[in-house]
């Protein structure tokens, strides 16, 4: 395809929680967000996402509460701000079986769970849903994570990716490097299933792990997930350059988003790779009607929901700054320390 003809891709965005990006709008009387933790919210969504040609589903997920906001997880407990929340991964193989075409983008921490274990958890939803899911591969923001998981707190922010790249190295390895094409026989006249000869041990030693055994799963259809990352900084940018076939970014402007991306194409090729080697997905909210008046008056509904307090609460985790000390016409400027 040429570079002026390139096919623009849609992805849903939610997280297995009852408030995602905008709190309050769970109170909509049409809102049904609160039961998140049923199957039938989400075959249900996966159907209309399906029949709406979409592309894909992308799942956010944290593992911390946001407690920044005045220091305390009261405020996005109250307001249900990405909090509770369960697990992204848990929801595919539902999803998976009333779909046929939709691809699943889950979101999950490079930072407390042994990529050992992640990548038998990857590889058996790469078999589940025959090759439609996706990983999007993140470092982590939210302190609170790294204190329930007994470490006093996030690792600091460059090395959070070095250790993500080693992450990364194990899960290749173990899902393209262990496990020849042709190791499963899968015969039942010989007897024999696999063919030890064809399964290799993987010896990874290195900085943060050590994994010296074969991958323990058979490979999937694409072995390795498509890679998601949503990295902003130059070292996620490096991170992801180097690693993901699609990038989430969030700019408010259009000018920004241009900036963005020619950053991540830039990117791309000093990683040795094709200006258009990475896909780029921006974050929009869109509200459809059958008319621009109709769909304006829809928005000011949900407008009418917003919790300020909530969305405030959201915006300190992200920025690591808490904006209870300041007034919504105070500017804040790049000095401020998060
Ligand atoms: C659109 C978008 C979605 C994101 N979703 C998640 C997520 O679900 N979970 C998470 O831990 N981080 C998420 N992030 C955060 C990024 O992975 C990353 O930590 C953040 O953008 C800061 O990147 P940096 O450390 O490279 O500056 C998201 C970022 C963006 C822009």
């Amino acid at each position: 395809m040429s570079e002026n003809k390139r096919e623009i891709l849609f992805n849903a965005f939610d997280m297995n929680c009852v408030v995602h990006q905008s709190p309050g709008l769970w109170r909509h009387p049409q809102d049904k967000a609160s039961t998140y933790n049923t199957l039938g919210y989400w075959t249900h969504l996966a159907k209309v996402l399906e029949k709406g040609k979409f592309d894909g589903l992308f799942l956010a997920d944290v593992l911390g509460t946001y407690d920044v906001y005045k220091g305390t997880n009261v405020t996005p407990l109250g307001s249900g701000a990405q909090a509770p929340v369960n697990d992204p991964m848990m929801l595919v193989s539902a999803m998976a079986a009333v779909t046929e075409n939709l691809g699943f983008g889950v979101t999950a921490g490079t930072a407390y769970e042994h990529p050992y274990a992640f990548a038998r958890r990857l590889a058996t939803l790469d078999h589940l849903t025959n090759g439609r899911v996706g990983w999007n591969v993140v470092t982590g923001y939210l302190p609170s994570a790294a204190r329930n998981m007994g470490q006093e707190d996030q690792m600091e922010h460059d090395e959070r990716y070095n250790h993500a790249d080693e992450y990364l190295e194990v899960v290749y390895k173990l899902l393209e490097g262990s496990w020849e094409d042709d190791a499963v026989q899968n015969d039942k006249a010989t007897g024999v299933y696999t063919d030890p000869a064809k399964v290799h041990p993987i010896e990874h030693e290195g900085k943060y792990f050590k994994v010296p055994g074969i991958a323990i799963t058979e490979p999937s259809t694409q072995r390795t997930p498509v890679i998601y990352q949503a990295g902003a900084s130059k070292r996620g940018t490096e991170f992801a350059a180097s690693n993901a076939e699609a990038i989430f970014v969030n700019c408010p402007t259009r000018d920004l988003l241009k900036e963005a991306v020619s950053k991540i194409r830039d990117a791309a090729e000093a990683a040795g790779r094709g200006r258009y080697d990475i896909k780029v997905f921006a974050m929009q909210t869109i509200i459809t009607a059958e008319t621009t008046e109709l769909a304006q008056a829809k928005f000011q509904d949900y407008s009418s929901y917003v919790d300020i307090e909530g969305s405030l609460a959201l915006l300190s985790g992200w920025t690591g700054i808490d904006m209870s000390v300041y007034g919504p016409d105070d500017v804040i400027g790049d000095d401020v320390k998060s």
